[in-house]
């Protein structure tokens, strides 16, 4: 099994292989979902909060699905089928492979309105609009279907064309490029957010945490977040682990693209926090309609306000393109190693079937009632539940199953001494599985209480 299977492609270094990984976990979950859930509880303390999860959850089980991907160099389910053969743990590959489908099909709608947001912002930016204008605009687009279904196509035959390309000429090629792009123009726009006059307020806001804030709905919803954006629980990051050569290292790979990924999650809170505190009747706390409602009256009042707003939607649909590539690749990578198909074929049909899948989401929030609150019913399933039940699964499997001795044998190959091992295997076995358990439950029992 450690014979390196080259037919399957491999990253051409360990900076391409990280740079893809960040791809994959910066995305619309930090641009749009850390900025959101940072101003539904309490700015600065959800922040301290995030990161205790990143490091004490985060890293531990990207380290263990990297190890899984790496040691098995397969799909999610090969990887299950390799590590222990004749179990029924595959249907945890399954489970993976079936949720990329899903949170593939409703990402491509959302990612599709920040490129009609980038289109409306270079045609039209320049026009000053009211608060009013801007919310009916939002609504009539979301809610006509055919807008959506039309940017949705275009995202996904994006997506379709750079996993065609294969891991190194493809994936690789299209995240080396577009992540260094991502980073300047966030950078660009936290300059231009911290120096309009009025910002502190903002950037107190965001930076002194008030630990009386701090409660258990506090915790969890930063769990979830960084679940989430890190990418874990469905096996993308086994499948980007099995191309990695075994000389590269996992675990300081895993530290990086965590410590990027709380990077930027970091800068796009600072990028809109303080630019939002200096409009009059903005407020922190409207949920997911920041980006699409509340940002727009920002770019529509600061000077070079269609500037920067071309440059903030166009960083959302780059940072959404990385992550929906990794999506895609998981489904496909599963085509290719349990099926045989060439890439191309499968790269095809999988994202056309994930386009049709995200149809109703495309819908989702218009006159159709038979689509209504498709898309967030999907996102509860699948980018909530299913991920956090993989999650647990991985830990356990990691922990109990395949085993921490064997996993650690695996890291030992390109790190000899791992000085992290005991701390790593009581978080795997214990402190990640409970804390996801905990999670898992809240939000089961948060469809009753609502
Ligand atoms: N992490 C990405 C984001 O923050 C989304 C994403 C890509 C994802 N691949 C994933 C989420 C796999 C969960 C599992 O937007």
């Amino acid at each position: 099994m450690s014979s390196v299977n080259n037919s399957r492609g491999n990253w051409s270094s360990k900076l391409g292989f990280v740079l893809a990984a960040a791809g994959s976990a910066i995305g619309l979950g930090n641009i749009w979902g850390f900025p959101t859930q940072t101003g539904l509880n309490g700015g600065a303390v959800f922040v301290f909060v995030y990161l205790i999860c990143v490091l004490i959850v985060g890293i531990p089980v990207m380290v263990a699905e990297f190890t899984i991907g790496r040691a098995a160099r397969n799909d999610p389910v090969g990887s299950f089928k390799a590590l222990v053969p004749g179990s029924a743990w595959k249907y945890v590959g399954v489970l993976g492979v079936v949720t990329g489908l899903v949170i593939l099909s409703y990402y491509s709608v959302v990612a599709g309105w920040t490129l009609k947001y980038l289109w409306r912002t270079l045609t039209e930016g320049a026009t000053p609009h009211s608060a009013a204008q801007i919310a009916e605009q939002f609504e009539s687009f979301t809610a006509g279907g055919i807008g959506p279904l039309f940017f949705h196509l275009v995202f996904m035959a994006l997506t379709i064309w750079v996993v065609t390309g294969g891991i190194e000429g493809g994936i690789e090629k299209a995240t080396t490029v577009l992540m260094p792009v991502l980073f300047g123009l966030l950078l660009l726009l936290v300059l231009r957010s911290v120096t309009l006059p009025g910002a502190a307020e903002g950037v107190s806001f965001y930076l002194k945490p008030d630990f009386g804030k701090i409660s258990g709905d506090v915790v969890l919803a930063a769990m979830g977040q960084a679940f989430f954006s890190l990418s874990l629980g469905m096996g993308a990051m086994i499948t980007y682990g099995s191309y990695l050569p075994q000389k590269e290292d996992l675990f300081s790979s895993a530290v990086y693209v965590s410590l990027s990924d709380l990077l930027i999650a970091f800068l796009a809170g600072f990028a809109i926090f303080p630019a939002l505190f200096t409009v009059p009747g903005l407020r922190p706390d409207q949920g997911p309609s920041l980006i699409f409602l509340v940002l727009p009256n920002i770019f529509s009042q600061i000077p070079l306000g269609q500037i920067f707003g071309a440059a903030f939607y166009l960083l959302l649909a780059i940072a959404a393109l990385t992550s929906s590539i990794s999506l895609l690749e998981v489904v496909v990578a599963y085509f290719i190693d349990q099926k045989g198909w060439p890439r191309r074929r499968a790269a095809l049909v999988v994202g056309s079937a994930a386009f049709v899948l995200g149809i109703p989401s495309a819908f989702s929030q218009g006159y159709l009632p038979l689509f209504a609150g498709f898309l967030e019913q999907a996102d509860f399933l699948f980018g909530k539940v299913a991920l956090m039940v993989g999650g647990l699964l991985i830990c356990l499997f990691v922990g109990y199953r395949w085993g921490i001795a064997a996993a650690v044998e695996e890291i030992r190959r390109s790190n000899p001494r791992f000085r992290w091992r005991s701390v790593w295997a009581v978080l795997v076995r214990f402190v990640c599985p409970l804390a996801i358990a905990v999670l898992l439950v809240d939000r089961i029992l948060g469809l009753f209480r609502s």
